[in-house]
């Protein structure tokens, strides 16, 4: 595991995202039901921006197609997507949030 601070969790809004710019690529960040959730910021479909689709609760909806998924795993709930979203461990650090982007 190597957790590293993405961002300051005064920085998510609860059922918002927020996304970061690494260097290989953007992670969208939330909050929900006090968890903290961090998922690459790209429709396994066909590389959208995911972040611009609708989350609601713990389900995100990609602006293009309009395939869904859970952010808690990433698992496919709607077509035409097949492939889960790539989701980070996260953990709270005092007013950091650090994501193990590592680990997939
Ligand atoms: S790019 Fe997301 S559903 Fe097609």
């Amino acid at each position: 595991m190597a957790f590293k601070k993405l961002v300051s969790i005064q920085e998510i809004e609860d059922g918002k995202l927020t996304v970061i710019k690494t260097r290989h690529f953007s992670v969208a960040v939330t909050k929900w039901e006090n968890e903290y959730y961090a998922f690459e910021d790209s429709c396994t479909h066909d590389g959208e921006e995911i972040s611009c689709g609708k989350l609601e609760g713990c389900v995100i909806t990609c602006p293009r197609h309009f395939a869904k998924f859970d952010i808690r795993d990433g698992s496919v709930l709607a077509l035409p997507a097949t492939e889960p979203l790539t989701v980070f461990p996260t953990k709270v650090n005092g007013n950091d949030l650090e994501v193990d982007l590592e680990s997939v």
